[in-house]
């Protein structure tokens, strides 16, 4: 039966082997496919990372990535994106999907007969998540018995995190203004996870609180794509929220930062932390490749 990964949750059983998967592909490039695989990849909002490192990723493993702007294809004239899995389904070997709205990609992945991989959306980031605990691991040497601050919106990113928090067994605690919490049924997802892992979830509305004794910071963007409507109020909100060295004075001290990029200097984040000794974020950004690479072999 194919597998789909539209959630943090649809690796609830093996992110850690995905990860392990993927540093070893890391480590060794001439593990490949003995026959050619291609991936299609629909996109309806902008991409750096996610769009390179999957096409590296295929173009590594001996496959082929074809690159599809949603506003190219018949999806924004009409054509229902059931029928366009169904189409899509018979070209290719697997389908990712960077959405808007996270219903879509669950219809895609019901209505495709090949592996579905959601490459961002309102709700979930998911192969954001394994190269960030990737990182992590290689950093810390363990997933366990750390502490995530997450500092900003309770966005997409978060809510994917607050789900790898919770199957790894880490401790998470998010620092957001009210009316900016994570996602409610993701945060009971976590909970419930968290009864098995023992990790310790919070959200919390004063970013110090989040951040003392942290082994990790992790910001996002405070406008996402799609909210870009509300540009002007949230960067009011989120002020207090930003990740600079008086709020990182707060966390352990030896603590690394990450973020997922793209980064707003001098907004959610300051210079002197993302260009300082602790920040990882262009090895997190590297690890993007050999995590999807890791996904992408699993799956097929
Ligand atoms: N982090 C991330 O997904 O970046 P892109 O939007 O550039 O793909
Ligand atoms: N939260 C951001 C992540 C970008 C990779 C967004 O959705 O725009």
């Amino acid at each position: 039966m194919k597998r789909d990964i539209l959630s943090v949750c649809d690796m609830k059983d093996d992110l850690e082997d995905i990860i392990g998967l993927s540093i070893k592909l890391k480590k060794d490039r001439t593990i490949k496919f003995s026959d050619k695989k291609i991936l299609g990849m629909i996109f309806e909002k902008p991409s750096t990372r996610t769009r390179i490192s999957l096409e590296a990723a295929m173009i590594q493993l001996n496959g082929e990535a074809i690159y599809l702007s949603s506003k190219d294809m018949h999806l924004g004239d009409g054509e229902t994106i059931g029928d366009t899995a169904k189409v899509m389904s018979r070209f290719l070997d697997i389908i990712s999907y960077r959405a808007y709205d996270h219903n879509m990609v669950i219809e895609l992945a019901k209505n495709s007969s090949v592996p579905v991989i959601n490459a961002l959306d309102n709700l979930e980031h998911p192969m954001q998540i394994v190269a960030d605990f990737m990182t992590i691991y290689e950093k810390k040497g363990k997933l366990s018995n750390l502490k995530m601050a997450y500092i900003g919106d309770g966005n997409n990113v978060a809510n994917s995190l607050l789900l790898g928090a919770s199957i790894t067994g880490m401790d998470i605690s998010i620092a957001c203004p009210e009316y900016h919490n994570p996602d409610k049924e993701i945060l009971r997802k976590a909970k419930e996870i968290s009864l098995k892992t023992g990790n310790n979830i919070e959200v919390v509305r004063d970013p110090r609180t989040a951040v003392d004794s942290a082994d990790i910071i992790y910001t996002d963007v405070w406008v996402s794509m799609g909210d870009e409507k509300e540009r002007e109020e949230r960067e009011k909100q989120f002020r207090p929220y930003q990740v600079n060295s008086e709020l990182a004075d707060y966390a352990n001290k030896n603590y690394i930062f990450l973020h997922c990029l793209p980064a707003h200097r001098g907004m959610e984040v300051t210079d002197d932390i993302i260009d300082g000794i602790h920040s990882v974020v262009f090895e997190e950004a590297e690890n993007r490749l050999y995590s999807e690479k890791g996904v992408i072999y699993k799956l097929l």
